[in-house]
């Protein structure tokens, strides 16, 4: 018996997020895992209700409280989703976690990075993602590929601040291990197997014994 893993998945939108968990999450049921998917802000009756404040374009939010409504849907996911799903042994896929906070709150919006740090803490109670792939693209290409779909609250900022959310999310790989960064641009197919190549490698050295 495997014991559950969290892997999450951030970059700016139209980075290629949803396509490659639904090719990752196809995969490992494939292979019999139990897996499932979980959105950010999101996957809670709670936290639904929250997404929807912070995405709606017609909402005015100060830049503090946006980070504590994120921690707050964030908080409610790990409390009643996420742990109990770990201790069943399922790997979850998480579109965004805690470092969507460092990138968009931090790099984009301004505020201090060892508070956001701290926030992240509190609601994580110190639960980390085992692995992050961060799809990295140039935000003017992001631009492009989400063109035609209707812009949500953040999604509707501007060129320059998704710009300093994908620097910032370099910045923040730099630093952090667990963290893979994957080249957005190439095509989809090859990203998968990129990210299944890891996946599969990570898998290995925890199923060590077995195996
Ligand atoms: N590697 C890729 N190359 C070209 N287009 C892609 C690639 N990955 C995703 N797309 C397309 O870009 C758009 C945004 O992808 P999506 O997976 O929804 O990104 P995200 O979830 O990160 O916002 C979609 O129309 C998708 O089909
Ligand atoms: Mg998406």
């Amino acid at each position: 018996m495997t014991k559950g893993f969290l892997i999450s998945f951030e970059g700016i939108d139209g980075a290629g997020k949803t396509t490659q968990l639904n090719r990752l999450i196809g995969h490992l049921q494939g292979l019999g895992y139990e897996a499932a998917l979980l959105r950010e802000p999101g996957g809670t009756a709670i936290s639904e209700k929250i997404r929807e404040l912070l995405l709606d374009a017609r909402n005015q939010i100060e830049p503090m409280a946006e980070a504590l409504l994120y921690a707050a849907a964030r908080a409610q996911l790990v409390q009643e989703i996420v742990k109990p799903m770990l201790n069943d042994g399922i790997i979850i896929l998480a579109d965004r976690f805690i470092d969507s906070t460092i990138a968009y709150q931090g790099y984009g919006r301004g505020l201090d990075i060892n508070q956001l740090s701290e926030i992240n803490l509190m609601a994580t109670g110190g639960l980390e993602p085992e692995l992050t792939f961060l799809l990295d693209i140039p935000a003017s290409l992001a631009a492009e590929r989400r063109r035609g779909s209707v812009p949500d609250r953040l999604e509707k900022e501007g060129i320059e601040f998704q710009s300093r959310v994908r620097d910032g999310y370099m910045a923040l790989a730099m630093g952090v291990d667990r963290i893979r960064v994957i080249d957005g641009t190439l095509p989809p197919e090859q990203i998968t197997e990129r990210i299944i190549e890891m996946v599969t490698l990570f898998l290995k050295g925890v199923d060590g014994v077995e195996n």
